[in-house]
């Protein structure tokens, strides 16, 4: 191959993703030059836990365990930020753009807190920053919105973009257990950390949306006016009613916009949610990602693949080295823009003015009357019921139910949710009502 150019890479952060791209850029070294017509020169390679070099196959003399001295080398290209978290990520990119540096990151979190502030600091360098690694690991999402899709508006994403929930819902389904021993287990065996409450109360799952709303709707919607609900209040039994019903539950990132205008609002929200069974993303099992985006040109595709671990983090991270490669040969920094802001009037619409389809699961009085009181409240919010669902003896009960209280399952159509709340305040003061309602949304995506 005639090698004309050679793009200089410094990676700080050598865990489990940074692990996994020096691995993979060494062992596919020449595969990818011989693609690019450029070689991708791993020249530094820093963690500040220098235990973690030691096994890594390249020379000691590129290895640091000191971040500025990969900033200050004039030959670095780019630099990888896969250290984590808001605070030096944020600096150690920030410093990267003011040296004309390109950036690549993974960082989801970053991005969601404060993406619209290094977007614009990349603009203003006229650097680039690459982040396909941000969502759903190895699928390439970013790039298929922002390249493959250019010619799309995107009425609906939706789809599971955080592998623990997946994992924990998956196993609770198959196998009949509850949240707490399903979660434990995970923890043993990697899958989830040992303070999952940043997968399991939907955060991750939020700055995933936030980002991909951002990208595909051309604004920055902002990590605040993602509505998030994570999925530890699913109970077993929610599981089994929602199969009875046809459904399975799955916790999913919606992002959708009302309509094709510029002004459009738009929805952006993590919640776990009844899809029917016989969904695509029902079949979406274990730590697995799927995505499904509905372009108004292309109508719906579907992604799906590993969106975590170092393997496949490492495929999308060096897939944006890639770009900043074909950059570098083709003299063209801004080749392929981070992100662009073009919808000025766009805002995003409250949880309040969101319409959905709802599941909602009493616990009552065993006696008569009671479902007429409970629909009275319903009709009064002109909420309408489409099936009501009451077990004399149910097999299996949420836990603790005492002996003269029963479960009492409501569909809704189509309500907004802010009515919905209304309503379920005050089915919940009603003297049959036992217990707080569970309230889980259905969608059908007709
Ligand atoms: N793991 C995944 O499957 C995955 C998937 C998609 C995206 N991501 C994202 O990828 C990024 C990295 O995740 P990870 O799982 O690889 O994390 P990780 O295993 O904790 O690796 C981060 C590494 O950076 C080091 N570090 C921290 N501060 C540093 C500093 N100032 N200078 C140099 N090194 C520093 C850490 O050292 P210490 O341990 O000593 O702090 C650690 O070795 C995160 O933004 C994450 O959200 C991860």
């Amino acid at each position: 191959m005639s090698e004309a150019k050679q793009l200089n890479v410094g990676l700080v952060g050598a865990g489990v993703v940074g692990g996994g791209v020096v691995k993979h850029l060494s062992r596919n070294a020449e595969l990818i030059a011989e693609r690019l017509g450029v070689r991708i020169n791993l020249k530094w390679v820093c963690d500040k836990d220098e235990s973690r070099l030691k096994s890594l196959p390249i020379p000691a003399s590129q290895k640091t365990g000191d971040a500025q001295k990969v900033l200050q080398d004039p030959d670095t290209h780019v630099v990888v930020e896969l250290v984590g978290g808001t605070g030096f990520a944020k600096t150690l990119i920030l410093d990267a753009f003011n040296r004309g540096k390109v950036v690549v990151t993974a960082n989801k979190a970053l991005l969601a807190h404060h993406g619209e502030e290094i977007f614009e600091a990349a603009a203003k360098n006229s650097t680039n920053i690459f982040y396909e690694a941000s969502v759903c690991g190895g699928i390439p999402i970013i790039k298929a919105l922002r390249e493959g899709f250019v010619a799309n508006r995107f009425p609906l994403i939706y789809g599971i973009v955080n592998g623990t929930c997946n994992y924990i819902l998956t196993r609770m389904t198959a196998e009949g257990k509850d949240f707490n021993d399903v979660l434990a287990e995970a923890q043993k065996l990697g899958y989830a950390e040992a303070d999952p409450s940043l997968d399991v109360d939907g955060g991750d799952s939020a700055h995933k949306a936030t980002i991909l709303a951002s990208l595909a709707h051309g604004f920055w919607t902002g990590f605040d006016n993602t509505y998030v609900e994570g999925i530890r209040h699913v109970s077993q039994f929610d599981i089994q009613i929602a199969r009875e019903l046809g459904y399975t539950v799955k916790l999913l990132a919606v992002i959708k916009s009302a309509d094709d205008s510029d002004s459009a609002p738009v929805e952006v929200r993590v919640h776990p949610t009844l899809i029917p069974h016989k969904h695509v993303l029902a079949s979406v099992n274990g730590v697995f990602n799927g995505v499904v985006v509905r372009g108004d040109v292309v109508g719906d595709t579907m992604f799906y693949g590993r969106g975590a671990g170092a393997d496949a983090t490492a495929s999308a991270v060096i897939s944006d080295l890639a770009d900043a490669a074909l950059n570098l040969k083709f003299g063209s920094k801004q080749r392929v823009p981070s992100f662009v802001s073009h919808r000025l009037n766009a805002r995003v619409r409250t949880i309040d003015d969101v319409e959905s389809r709802y599941y909602l699961r009493l616990t009552v009085a065993d006696r008569s009357g009671v479902i007429a009181k409970v629909s009275k409240v319903l009709a009064d919010s002109d909420i309408s019921i489409s099936s009501v669902l009451q077990r004399e003896a149910p097999e299996t009960k949420p836990s603790q139910l005492p002996t003269d209280h029963v479960p009492l399952i409501f569909m809704l159509h189509t309500a907004k949710d802010r009515a919905v709340r209304n309503a379920v305040a005050e089915i919940d003061r009603l003297d049959v009502v036992k217990d707080k309602t569970v309230v889980i949304r259905v969608e059908n995506f007709e």
